[in-house]
């Protein structure tokens, strides 16, 4: 078993009867999924899932998980989803791919979010290792990549795969992938990018996470807020 898949069999453990349960998106997030499915199967563990991503839909009704809609809840029990980046303080970068905006709703709805990784997540900084993804209105992103600019952000729209477009996430939106001076900290970063017009949301999930599950060679560490 990889410290992934550790990571997330641990997690399921918080996991009791009666739950609604937000499902992440990602390799670690569907190790969470397959686990919860096999409790279901095997364990009878009765939950309703919420997902982040069409993805991560699809994998929890192809295993039989009751699955509800964003658009009908209103809060949710339990939130796990993997990071792409894990500060000191618990504030986690994600959204490499297409899907923040609903996991950051799902983050927030939560009553307990835990994030769940394997070591190579741990920073020292948020954006140490990975640009920070800000989803911006389309027709707003020059605007808004002229104020995070003049704030010091660097970077440019997310080119979509084939090079010959911009990248479009799955709430529609255009990706600045950004830079910023290593002198910002994580609640700076969030609160001047909260307030630039045209974001419609980024990858900073700062005071969000109730618990961090770390896996490393074999051993799973919980940190708590
Ligand atoms: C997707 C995410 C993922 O949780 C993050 O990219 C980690 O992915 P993985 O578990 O595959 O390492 O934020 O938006």
């Amino acid at each position: 078993m990889n410290d992934k898949q550790l990571v997330a069999l641990e997690a399921a453990k918080f996991v009791k009867n009666g739950m609604l349960v937000g499902l992440g998106t990602g390799s670690t997030a569907n190790y969470f999924i397959d686990e919860l499915a096999r409790l279901q199967r095997e364990n009878g563990l009765s939950i309703t899932t919420v997902a982040s991503s069409t993805i991560s839909a699809q994998r929890a009704q192809s295993l039989g998980l009751p699955i509800v809609a964003l658009e009908h809840i209103a809060s949710i029990d339990l939130y796990v989803d993997g990071a792409d980046e894990i500060a000191p303080d618990m504030t986690l970068l994600k959204g490499r791919g297409s899907d923040l905006v609903k996991e950051k709703l799902l983050a927030k709805a939560a009553t307990q979010f835990i994030a769940v990784a394997d070591e190579s997540k741990l920073v020292n900084r948020i954006g140490q290792n990975f640009v920070i993804p800000i989803e911006v209105i389309p027709f707003a992103w020059q605007l808004t990549k002229k104020s995070l600019e003049d704030a010091g952000g660097v970077g440019h729209l997310r080119p979509n795969a084939a090079k010959d477009g911009f990248w479009i996430t799955s709430h529609g939106s255009y990706v600045l992938d950004l830079t910023f001076d290593a002198d910002f900290s994580a609640n700076a970063l969030n609160e001047l990018i909260n307030n630039t017009p045209g974001v419609v949301e980024h990858g900073i999930f700062y005071g969000l996470t109730d618990a961090i599950l770390i896996a490393a060679n074999g051993k799973v560490e919980a940190r708590w807020a």
